[in-house]
C-alpha cells in the first residue's frame, strides 16, 4: 500500500538548505512512501473575506486537498527570528479552515528545523509544535531534529555532502517511517 506523504518546505529560496533537506529524507524513505513536494509560495496571505460568500482561490483548494490526500506530513523549516518563516504560517493557517474543515487535524507529522547556525532551528521547530497542538496533528516526539550548521553540509547541487548530518537524517528517516506506520505501538 502506498503511503503519501505532503513533504512542505518552510524556505521560498532557491538553493534552499530546508529543500536539500527535505530531498535527503525523501529519497531515503522507502519506496512504497509516495514523498511529495508541496509548494506553499504561491497562496495568498490567509483572509476570511476571500472566501465569504466567494470560491476560495484555487491555490488554497489545491493546498487544503492535497494535505487531506495525504496519509502523514513532513516538514522541514527554517527559523526565522526565532520563529518559522511566514509563508509556513501562512500555509497552517490556509489548511486550518474555514471553520469546521481543519486538514490537519489526526495527521500524523514530524518537523526537522534547519539553520546555518549553531543551534539547529529550535525557536522554529517549537514553534511549529505550538501551532500543532491546536491544529490537531500527531507530531513525533523524539528524535528532535535541529539540523545546524547546514551551509558545510550541503553542496552547491543541494545534496548533503556531511556524514554526521546525514547519519543523524538517516535516523530521522527511520523513526519518522516507524511512526506514519504506527509501528511505536502509541
Ligand atoms: C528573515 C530571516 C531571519 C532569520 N532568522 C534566523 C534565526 O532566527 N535563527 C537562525 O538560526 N537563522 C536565521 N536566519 C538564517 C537562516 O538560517 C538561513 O538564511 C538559512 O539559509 C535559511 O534556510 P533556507 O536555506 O532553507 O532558506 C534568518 C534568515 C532570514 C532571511
Amino acid at each position: 500500500m502506498t503511503i503519501r506523504i505532503a513533504v512542505i518546505a518552510g524556505s521560498l529560496r532557491r538553493g534552499a538548505y530546508s529543500a536539500a533537506v527535505a530531498k535527503y529524507i525523501s529519497e531515503h524513505a522507502p519506496e512504497r512512501f509516495e514523498m511529495r513536494a508541496v509548494p506553499i509560495g504561491d497562496m495568498p496571505l490567509y483572509n476570511p473575506d476571500l472566501e465569504e460568500g466567494v470560491d476560495p482561490p484555487p491555490s488554497w483548494t489545491a493546498f487544503r486537498n492535497e494535505i487531506e490526500r495525504s496519509d502523514g506530513v513532513l516538514f522541514v523549516t527554517p527559523e526565522y527570528n526565532r520563529s518559522i518563516p511566514a509563508a509556513l504560517k501562512n500555509a497552517l493557517d490556509v489548511g486550518s479552515r474555514p471553520p469546521g474543515k481543519n486538514m490537519w487535524g489526526g495527521k500524523r507529522a514530524a518537523i526537522v528545523s534547519t539553520s546555518i547556525g549553531k543551534v539547529g532551528g529550535f525557536g522554529a521547530n517549537h514553534a511549529l509544535r505550538q501551532c500543532s497542538v491546536n491544529l490537531d496533528m500527531r507530531v513525533m516526539g523524539l528524535p528532535e531534529a535541529y539540523m545546524g550548521d547546514l551551509a558545510d553540509a550541503v553542496d552547491p547541487d543541494g545534496n548533503i555532502t556531511d556524514k554526521r548530518t546525514a547519519d543523524a537524517l538517516n535516523r530521522f528517516t527511520a523513526a519518522f517511517v516507524a511512526w506514519i506506520e504506527r509501528r511505536d505501538g502509541v
